[in-house]
Order: C-alpha cells, then sequence, then structure tokens
C-alpha cells in the first residue's frame, strides 16, 4: 500500500511527540512545540492515537498517570469535572496515600444519571467522593458562546470547603470544541493560591485549541502537555488580582 503525503506528516509529527516526551522524561512537551507538531501533523487531530475515538474515560496509561501525580503531591481537594473511571482511581489513591476515610475528590458532571451511577460505583467500592451534578448553560469564550457548566456561586461555595480546592483535573464537560474553555476562568475565582491543573484528551485539537485561549488568561500558565494516553495539559492558575 502506497504512503501518501498526509501519512508521512501525521506519522512525524507523533514520532516527534513521542520524542519529545522521551528526551524531556516526567516533563510535559511545552505548548509551542505541541502546536507546531499539530500543524506540521495536519489533518483534524493528527496528535490523538487512533483508539482514542473509541473511549470517553481515561485509558490505563492515563488512571496510572494520574494516580502518579496525587501520590506525588498528596492533594487535599481536588476539584473534578467529568467523572467517572478518573473518579474511582483519584479517591482510591488518596484514601491510600493521605490514609483516612474523609472526602478528598469532588466531582462536578453534567449527566444527572451518570452522577447516580458514578456515586454507586465509589459506595459499591468503598470510597468517599462527592458527585455533584451541575447542568451546562451559555458561558462566554473569547470566540463566542458554549454550552459549559453552571458554576455560579452558589453552586461552588456549597460544593467547595473554605480553602478551595488544591489540584484541578478537567475531563469535562462533553460537548463542542470550546466546550471546556469556561471552566478555568470560572474557577479562577475560587482559587486561594496557586493551583496546579491536567485537561485530559490534551492531545485532541479541542483541548489544544483550548490550551492555546487559557494560556492568554491572567494568573493562568501552562506548561505543556504529557504525551501519553489521550494527552494531559499541564498547568497552573491563580485567583484574579494574585500576583
Ligand atoms: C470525557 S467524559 C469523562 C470521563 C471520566 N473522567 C472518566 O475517566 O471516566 C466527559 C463526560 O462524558 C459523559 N460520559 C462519560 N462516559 C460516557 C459514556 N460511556 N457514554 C456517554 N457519555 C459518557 C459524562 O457526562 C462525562 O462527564
Amino acid at each position: 500500500m502506497a504512503i501518501g503525503v498526509a501519512d508521512l506528516r501525521v506519522g512525524t509529527a507523533r514520532a516527534g511527540c513521542r520524542m519529545l516526551s522521551l528526551l524531556l522524561g516526567r516533563r510535559p512537551v511545552p505548548l509551542r512545540a505541541m502546536l507546531a507538531l499539530r500543524r506540521l501533523g495536519g489533518r483534524r487531530d493528527a496528535l490523538l492515537p487512533a483508539w482514542a475515538s473509541e473511549t470517553m474515560a481515561l485509558g490505563p496509561a492515563g488512571l496510572d498517570f494520574l494516580g502518579k501525580c496525587l501520590r506525588r503531591s498528596a492533594p487535599s481537594t481536588v476539584l473534578e469535572f467529568g467523572s467517572g473511571d478518573s473518579t474511582i482511581q483519584m479517591a482510591r489513591v488518596l484514601a491510600d496515600v493521605r490514609g483516612d476515610e474523609d472526602v478528598h475528590v469532588l466531582s462536578v458532571e453534567q449527566d444527572a444519571g451518570f452522577a447516580d451511577g458514578c456515586r454507586a460505583r465509589l459506595a459499591a467500592a468503598g470510597l468517599n467522593a462527592v458527585v455533584a451534578h451541575c447542568e451546562l448553560v451559555n458561558q462566554p469564550t473569547p470566540d463566542g458562546e458554549t454550552l459549559s457548566y453552571d458554576l455560579d456561586e452558589e453552586f461552588m461555595t456549597t460544593l467547595l470547603p473554605a480553602g478551595g480546592p488544591d489540584m484541578l483535573v478537567i475531563d469535562g464537560p462533553s460537548g463542542d470544541r470550546r466546550v471546556r474553555y469556561p471552566v478555568l476562568p470560572l474557577v479562577q475565582p475560587y482559587l486561594a493560591g496557586e493551583t496546579p491543573f491536567l485537561l485530559h484528551d490534551g492531545l485532541r485539537d479541542y483541548e489544544l485549541g483550548v490550551a492555546a485561549l487559557w494560556r492568554r488568561l491572567p494568573g493562568v500558565s501552562v506548561e505543556g502537555v504529557h504525551v501519553l494516553d489521550e494527552g494531559f495539559v499541564a498547568g497552573t492558575a491563580k485567583p484574579p488580582g494574585s500576583n
């Protein structure tokens, strides 16, 4: 079978990603390099593994990565967007790392039925986490409105402890290309200080586009993308007005 120029471009871009990731070890590949490789790849979702379209949940490598991140940083409160396997994994790891039965994972979920299912899975596994259903409403982005979580003050202050979250894991909502953009600016006012975030699906065009917009937000720093599973964009966010 003949290999076309388009396939060569995709193959080269993916190989470039993997090579940079290997060279950098535990550090993420800088966003500028990822965006350049994305342009080289040419076609839609050129950097995303082919299997990614078949699953909504984090894959085994993603769950393992998340578990290792949590074991290193041992956050007290992870605020997650998009419930599922990741919620179970984080609740399990933090129960082990912190050695208590406190709630360390707060998960925001767009689908009421899915939230019920996740609560049942947590209970069956003897794990503690809060799964809070949150409707989607129109929210602003730099290029028009998009449906995203209705993270109003009442919802956020009811959900969060006084000290705010000390880690953000964003794997929702699911929807159009800008659906996850509003999450970070809406959460920033509830942060107590510089807070690390991970945005899953970081090898997908939508999330690379969101990361490129987030890095222009005051108080947000986008470090790069961890090239494993479907990718994790890594960065930090501060509350508005902090230096
Ligand atoms: C990317 S998924 C979140 C996956 C989650 N973090 C996990 O690791 O399983 C984003 C949203 O898609 C919805 N969702 C998750 N799994 C689904 C499935 N199998 N079919 C349809 N929707 C799903 C849920 O509303 C979820 O919040």
